[in-house]
């Protein structure tokens, strides 16, 4: 089975964490565009949409969703999005797609993160996935030698603005032993807006798609 098909059973199964008059987060990248083919499906249970990208917001409203603000809603009822990497504690990397900084938000306003991975995402420790940071681009070279310094290798997204208005930075060769540590580090360098590890708030429910059927795991 190739690697789409088990993102799109991932997404099949996050329907069910969809309840009636629920307030959705949707998350952006290739396994969350399934779950947007597939809300239609339970459109009656969705009370509002909030997304956590400009790309997503295109895709909803093209399948007829309104989309809602953070602000406009309050806390969301559940939020579903993929990851590029997942430890078994639930603790992820993301931000391949430059969405991170909604998604962070997104998911630290939610009462249940759903997770939604195909199974070689499923990593024993994080960071062989080069590691997403927004920066804002008048601190990219500062922050850049602060990365050096922890012997990560940062490399420019050039071309790339964030929804924000800000670059990333894609690291190499950090070593994340202590996904939590390492967040908590890397926020206080100034300059960055957002890292891509999601250790604080990890997801509360993972659902990893693979060749016989979806696995779930919970904190
Ligand atoms: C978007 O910025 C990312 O955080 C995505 O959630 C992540 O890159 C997963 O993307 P895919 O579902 O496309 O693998």
């Amino acid at each position: 089975m190739d690697p789409s098909a088990r993102k799109r059973k991932a997404a099949e199964a996050s329907l069910e964490f969809i309840q009636p008059g629920m307030i959705v987060g949707v998350g952006t990248g290739s396994t969350v565009n399934f779950l947007i083919e597939l809300l239609s499906a339970v459109r009656e249970r969705i009370d509002r949409l909030v997304s956590s990208s400009a790309e997503t917001s295109v895709l909803l409203k093209k399948h007829g969703f309104e989309v809602s603000t953070l602000n406009e809603v309050g806390d969301v009822d559940v939020y579903i999005d993929g990851a590029d990497e997942a430890n078994k504690h639930l603790q992820l990397v993301k931000g391949g797609g430059g969405a991170l900084t909604r998604e962070k938000v997104l998911a630290g306003a939610a009462r249940r993160f759903v997770c939604i991975i195909d199974e070689s995402k499923l990593v024993g420790m994080l960071g062989a996935f080069p590691l997403p940071i927004e920066v804002l681009p008048m601190a990219q070279e500062f922050v850049t030698r602060k990365l050096l310094k922890l012997r990560g290798h940062p490399v420019w997204r050039e071309g790339v603005v964030t929804d924000n208005g800000n670059h990333i930075l894609d690291v190499r060769d950090l070593m994340i032993s202590n996904p939590m540590e390492m967040e908590s580090r890397l926020n206080q360098i100034p300059g960055v807006l957002t890292v891509g590890i999601f250790a604080q708030r990890p997801a509360d429910v993972l659902l990893i798609g693979g060749d016989t059927g979806v696995r779930e795991m919970r904190i």
